[in-house]
């Protein structure tokens, strides 16, 4: 299962590179406006950065919502680096642009999915990754895990290459369910992953081995 980290601020990227566990990063409008990233210019050059610190894909969302502003800004975010995804909105211009890219080699993540039916179109037009947002479907009283089940199902039967890219990760418990469902990726935020990490015996057992240590 790959990590990809769902944030556009630098020192949690830096940080979970540092860990050593991680596969790339997720952005979105929401999460470049919080971190106060204003302006082509400088939207650009975060992007070029994020791709510095990471070794692994980066996905960069398109604004556009029509096919030909999807097919401009998509290619020249691709351009910034060879390791920028396209992201595109889960529409119907957002299916032919993705099948444009596809086309042409270049990677594509679907966003803002949230039904077994968007998954396949997502599947059927080439996406390199779909991500269903399960914290989003929980926000509504909705089972956001059984839609990754249903999607794994789905590509399973067919053998689609497209990558279950679980999105919307709110925390460890997400994580660990994805992976027993079998989501090939997880992006969520550094708090989850870190989360991993711990356990009270764990912790007790170390202050245990510290203190014999000291008779040794
Ligand atoms: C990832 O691609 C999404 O942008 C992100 O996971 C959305 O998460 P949220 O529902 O916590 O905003």
């Amino acid at each position: 299962m790959k990590f990809f980290i769902d944030t556009a601020n630098l020192s949690q990227i830096e940080e979970a590179q540092a860990l050593g566990v991680l596969d790339g990063v997720t952005t979105n409008p929401s999460l470049m406006a919080k971190e106060g990233i204003r302006g082509e210019a400088n939207i650009i050059n975060h992007y070029k950065t994020i791709c510095e610190i990471v070794d692994g894909d980066v996905s960069a969302e398109v604004i556009s919502t029509d096919f030909d502003g999807m097919v401009k800004e998509g290619e020249a975010l691709a351009a910034l680096h060879p390791q920028i995804v396209v992201k595109l909105p889960m529409i119907k211009d957002g299916i032919k642009a993705c099948r444009y890219f596809s086309a042409k080699g270049i990677k594509t993540n679907l966003t803002l999915v949230f039904s077994v039916g968007q998954a396949l179109l997502a599947a059927k037009a080439g996406a390199t990754y779909v991500s269903p947002f399960i914290g989003r479907l929980d926000d509504i009283s909705t089972d956001g895990l059984h839609l990754i089940s249903e999607i794994r199902e789905v590509y399973d039967n067919y053998d689609f290459e497209t990558e279950i890219l679980a999105a919307s990760v709110r925390h460890t418990m997400h994580i660990v369910d994805c992976a027993k469902i079998g989501a090939d990726v997880m992006t969520g935020p550094l708090s989850a992953i870190e989360g991993l990490l711990k356990h009270p015996l764990t912790d007790s057992g170390l202050a245990k081995f510290l203190e014999d240590a000291k008779s040794l």
